[in-house]
């Protein structure tokens, strides 16, 4: 060891707790000792990033005493899943599960990883799925999860076992006796998301073919999922992903629709497992501006305080924006990102702010805990930015941190 730099890891998730208003086990704080007596103190968080190439990348985001950030790479797991779509952490377990599109191959898989404060990634378990398994969500007291297959027009379930490993429940397979308004993109169902609503007795399902969002109730003794009326979305609107709010006595269900470029607010109605959606506000992406010719929204998600539901937009190219690299002047094109005001009383929303992605095809983001940090995968420009939030305000203020990734990526979240 260097005698002259000291480098102590702490892993203290209880001082930590009231340090980072975070009850993160993996924040690690580092406290760089030299025998000078300087001691500099940062703060580390690992993202876990999927990339279409072939890789699940493990970065780890920092922040020195003077407020700045730096991002950098600490693991990387290649070769395990093909094409990795998405990715959903259990934080309580330290287990990540990976969802792999399987484009150039007849299946997909589904794969499971116990994750570790260096961020190195143990594969756990590994199955050959229905094509195209693009999102999953974990239901039922982390007893089950339920995953959404594009391709393969289905939704399947699956047991979680104490090891984290995966067995198969159900496969709901769907077909459609012609195709909707957008044959391009409508000639089937596509299970386009899975989410699990705010009692945690339903999952709903976005289907971008079948421009349904397919309902279903949990038996809880089973983890077994139960078919109940789907809600009909309008015609070639292609509902992609969604996000609930509950608000008083009331719940409401946001959905983002690709093809139609519209974001959506329904009042939710439970019944006895079913569930009744109202409208309360529908708009375009891009509020009350014209949807530029060739976008298509992309991710939906509320923000930690409840306040403000944030969307994305890809292929729009709105803004120029400064090269990263701080030697090169050429600006770089950029996609967008939307905030919107909730009222609380109503669902609807007012449209708050337009913002540079930071790159091309913003297809998925993840905000932190505190609501100040987000997390861009940038699908097309293969790299993740970190863009900081002004948590009051609701808006996005400057880009803190970003790194390139090779592939294409597909989706970023924090393990906090
Ligand atoms: C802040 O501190 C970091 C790490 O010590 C350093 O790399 C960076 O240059 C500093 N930034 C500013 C603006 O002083
Ligand atoms: C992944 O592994 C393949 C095969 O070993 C290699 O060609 C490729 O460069 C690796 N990719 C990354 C991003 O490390
Ligand atoms: C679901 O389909 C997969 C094939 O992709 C099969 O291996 C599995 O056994 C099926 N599960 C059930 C419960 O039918
Ligand atoms: C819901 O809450 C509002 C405002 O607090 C109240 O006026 C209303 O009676 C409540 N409705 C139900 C069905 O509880
Ligand atoms: C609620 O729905 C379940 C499943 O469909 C059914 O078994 C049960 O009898 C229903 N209960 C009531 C009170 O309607
Ligand atoms: C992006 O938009 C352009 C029109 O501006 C359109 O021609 C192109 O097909 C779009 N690309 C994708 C991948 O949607
Ligand atoms: C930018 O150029 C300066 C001067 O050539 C060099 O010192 C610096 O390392 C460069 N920065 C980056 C990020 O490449
Ligand atoms: C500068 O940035 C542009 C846009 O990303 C890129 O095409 C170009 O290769 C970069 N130039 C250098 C010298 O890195
Ligand atoms: C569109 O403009 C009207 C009038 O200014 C405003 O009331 C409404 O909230 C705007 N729509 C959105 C979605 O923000």
């Amino acid at each position: 060891m260097a005698l002259d730099s000291l480098q102590i890891v702490l892993l203290l998730p209880q001082l930590l707790h009231s340090f980072c208003q975070s009850s993160s086990s993996w924040l690690a704080m580092r406290l760089h000792l030299s025998l000078g007596g300087l001691v500099t103190t940062a703060v580390a968080t690992n993202l876990y990033v999927s990339s279409y190439i072939g890789t699940i990348t493990t970065l780890q985001l920092s922040q020195a005493q003077n407020g700045s950030y730096a991002l950098k790479q600490v693991a990387i797991n290649n070769g395990s899943a093909p094409n990795p779509s998405w990715l959903t952490l259990d934080s309580t377990n330290g287990v990540l599960y990976c969802a792999d599109e399987g484009l150039s191959v007849p299946d997909g898989t589904i794969s499971s990883y116990s994750t570790s404060p260096s961020g190195q990634l143990k594969q756990i378990d590994r199955h050959s799925v229905i094509s195209g398994p693009v999102s999953s969500v974990v239901y039922n007291d982390g007893k089950a999860q339920a995953f959404a297959h594009y391709t393969g027009s289905s939704v399947t379930t699956w047991s979680i076992l104490a090891s984290g490993g995966l067995q198969s429940l159900q496969n709901f397979t769907y077909t459609m006796s012609s195709p909707g308004p957008n044959p391009a993109r409508q000639e089937a169902p596509h299970p386009h998301e899975a989410l699990l609503d705010p009692t945690g007795s339903f999952i709903l399902v976005n289907d971008l073919g079948a421009d349904l969002v397919r309902v279903y109730s949990i038996d809880k003794k089973t983890s077994e999922l139960i078919e109940s009326t789907p809600f009909h979305a309008p015609p070639g609107s292609g509902p992609r992903h969604g996000s609930f709010l509950v608000s008083g006595n009331q719940t409401f269900y946001f959905l983002i629709s690709e093809l139609g470029n519209t974001i959506a607010s329904y009042k939710l109605t439970y019944g006895n497992a079913s569930l009744e959606f109202t409208q309360v506000f529908r708009s375009g992406t891009y509020g009350n501006n014209t949807v530029p010719t060739g976008a298509a929204a992309a991710e939906c998600l509320i923000s930690p305080d409840h306040k403000f539901l944030l969307t994305s937009s890809r292929n729009d190219s709105l803004f120029h924006i400064d090269n990263f690299d701080v030697n090169n002047s050429t600006k770089l094109t950029s996609d967008t990102l939307q905030t919107w005001e909730i009222n609380p009383y109503t669902g609807e929303l007012a449209f708050k702010q337009l913002s540079p992605a930071g790159g091309l095809f913003p297809r998925q983001f993840s905000v932190n805990k505190l609501g100040d940090l987000v997390a861009v995968g940038l699908q097309n420009s293969g790299r993740v930015v970190i863009v900081e939030r002004d948590i009051k305000a609701g808006t996005y203020g400057k880009f803190v941190a970003e790194i390139d990734i090779p592939g294409q990526v597909t989706s970023v979240v924090w393990d906090e």
